[in-house]
């Protein structure tokens, strides 16, 4: 029922009419394949909800082509815009106070008076944006609470049969997803991810702090068991357990790995790939231990989501 698309001009046409019609269309970004629906029609966004079976409190991140289209939705103030011009194209989401009559779906910012956007470096989301002529709502395309999507064959997994085409970009680079960010006045960190946050305290020359309160839909991910896998999960393992399967980083050697070289860049591009194999090794009622892997740059966001993977669940 859901279809593969090329990535060709006949891919790409099929997909900007298909979501001309408010059908969902997944396609691949630099950090991992969202699941794409217009961001001005309510119905393609309640598809949207409905196909990942999520909290309707969780809003939404809008994609566009180029910093233009941003200002049509959004107010940019001065460190955004200094964000904007370091960061985009890539994997950065700027959360920023929505433009009146900015023509978006309540259902994409959970009735918030903000806004998350993003301009993709992907090459295929790029043209698909330009094809689409208009904002593409896009969460990660997995169902809630789930292991995000790296290829498109993770996509079908999770959603076949609920989407109406899947572009096949082949795996994401960057593999984890984009950092999240409010810009203005202060600077706060709302998700770790692709941009490490040192990269984004170098630019704007002061220390960004940490947001993610629990209890409030304005921090991204909260739900205890996002990213789950099926298994147990356990941190910062040396060794692995009676019926445990290790996955090492560096040093740390595991039937798997995220890095052998302990290179954090390789690590995020392997994490959900990997997350997924280990899962399958490891069996139904299977055990998972992850090597430790450092606080720094791309660590942060490898390791927050393999907490998130580690938490109790729900
Ligand atoms: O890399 C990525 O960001 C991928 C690709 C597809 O672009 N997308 C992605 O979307 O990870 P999603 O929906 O899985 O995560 C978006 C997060 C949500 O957890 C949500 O809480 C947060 O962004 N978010 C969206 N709008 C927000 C807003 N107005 N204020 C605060 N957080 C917001
Ligand atoms: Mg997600």
């Amino acid at each position: 029922m859901t279809r593969t698309l090329a990535p060709d001009e006949a891919g790409l046409a099929e997909a900007a009419r298909l979501l001309a019609v408010s059908e969902l269309v997944a396609f691949p970004t630099e950090t991992v394949y969202g699941l794409g629906g217009d961001a001005r029609s309510d119905r393609a966004v309640a598809r949207i909800y409905e196909a990942k079976g999520r909290p309707s409190f969780n809003p939404l991140i809008v994609h566009l082509p180029d910093l233009a289209a941003v200002e049509r939705i959004a107010l940019v103030g001065p460190k955004a815009r200094a964000l904007a011009a370091a960061f985009w194209p890539g994997p950065l989401t700027l959360v920023l106070p929505l433009r009146a009559g900015a023509g978006v779906s309540p259902l994409v910012t959970a009735g918030l008076e903000t806004v998350a956007v993003r301009i993709p470096a992907h090459p295929l989301a790029q043209r698909l944006l330009m094809a689409f002529g208009g904002p593409l709502a896009a969460p990660s395309a997995n169902p809630s609470g789930r292991v995000s999507p790296t290829r498109a064959g993770h996509v079908l997994e999770g959603l076949t049969g609920r989407i109406a085409a899947v572009l096949d970009g082949g795996p994401c680079a960057v593999g984890l997803e984009s950092t999240i960010l409010l810009a203005d006045p202060e600077p706060v960190l709302l998700r770790p991810g692709g941009v490490p946050v040192e990269a984004v305290e170098a630019l704007l020359g002061e220390t960004v702090a940490t947001g993610g309160d629990a209890g409030k839909p304005t921090s991204p991910g909260q739900l205890a068991s996002h990213y789950a896998p099926e298994a147990a999960v356990r941190l910062e393992a040396t060794e692995a357990r009676e019926g445990e399967l290790l996955v090492g980083f560096g040093a740390v050697k595991g039937r798997l790995t995220l890095s052998a070289n302990g290179d954090l860049v390789e690590a995020a591009a392997r994490l959900f790939d990997t997350l997924r194999e280990a899962d399958r090794l490891a069996g139904p009622d299977g055990r998972i231990a992850f090597a430790p892997v450092p606080e720094t740059g791309l660590g942060r966001a490898i390791n927050d989501r393999l907490r998130r993977a580690a938490a109790p669940r729900g």
